[in-house]
């Protein structure tokens, strides 16, 4: 897609969120943040499987994939906006690009953490291990706040009711090619930021991590420039997410978990 053909709009869709259609390099520079996740376009190689899988129904990925410059642009622009954590979920070829990106601009860099999808990404050619994981790479700042945050969880496993087959009850998937599972990114976003905080998300795709914010009682704000992934993402947040009154009971317990992360402190450190 050429991103010169979509004309930057600013849309407020809800009091507590913002989403900006065009490219984040140019309708989020006034932007600064608590945290930033983002799921952004993953490394040749993963893109390059799934163009290779199209001949036998899988479907490949409508936009392109990211290298290590991408990257470093990337965190240059938006380390020095982003107050508290910063998460990336990457695939496993562009990770270490991630994590020296983030060593470069001076923040402390956690190793990558699993976030696992049992049963997903089966090899349709038959042809060794699925994949069943995408990768957290996690920084914070330098500060004796940010190191006071409290323990975090070391990987993240998707429930099965929240996965493929119980995405509808769990909140449902963006229907954009790389969508995450909402349950998912609400743990992210419970673990790495506070309630009010401004959770950023520089390529929204279909609105997952900005409907988890405000689902967690977060702000969101981000951009994304696809016009249709846009408008999907509109949607999603202006409706919100409400817990289904009548799921399974695996889907039910679900939105009862809390992901094992301790109590956490003020940002300031204060209990
Ligand atoms: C992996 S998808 C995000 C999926 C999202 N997390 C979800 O659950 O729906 C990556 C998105 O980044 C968008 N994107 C890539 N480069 C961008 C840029 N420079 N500015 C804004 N959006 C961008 C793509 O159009 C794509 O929709």
């Amino acid at each position: 897609m050429r991103a010169e053909s979509v004309a930057p709009c600013r849309c407020a869709v809800t009091e507590r969120a913002d989403l900006r259609l065009g490219r984040w390099q140019d309708v989020l520079s006034d932007v600064e943040c608590d945290t930033l996740i983002v799921d952004a376009p993953y490394s040749e190689r993963t893109h390059g499987a799934y163009r290779e899988m199209e001949s036998v129904g899988r479907n490949a990925i409508s936009y392109g994939c990211w290298d290590s410059a991408d990257v470093d642009l990337f965190v240059a622009a938006w380390a020095e906006r982003t107050r508290g954590w910063f998460v990336s979920l990457t695939d496993h070829a562009l990770a270490r690009a991630w994590e020296t990106a983030m060593l470069g601009a001076g923040r402390y860099v956690f190793s990558p953490i699993a976030c696992m999808e049992p049963g997903s990404r089966v090899r349709l050619s038959g042809d060794g291990p699925s994949q069943w994981s995408v990768w957290a790479v996690v920084s914070r700042p330098k500060t004796r706040a940010a190191q006071a945050w409290g323990a975090l969880p070391g990987g993240y496993v998707v429930q099965a009711s929240e996965g493929w087959r119980g995405a509808k009850s769990a909140g449902g998937r963006s229907g954009v090619m790389g969508g995450k599972p909402l349950g998912l990114m609400r743990a992210l976003v419970r673990d790495y930021s506070r309630p009010g905080d401004l959770v950023c998300d520089p390529c929204v795709g279909g609105g997952t991590t900005l409907l988890a914010a405000l689902t967690e009682g977060r702000r969101a704000v981000g951009a994304e420039m696809d016009p249709a992934h846009y408008e999907c993402a509109r949607k999603r947040l202006a409706k919100g997410y409400t817990p289904p009154l009548f799921a399974d009971s695996s889907a039910a317990q679900q939105e009862q978990i809390e992901m094992p992360g301790m109590a956490h402190r003020g940002r300031d450190g204060d209990e």
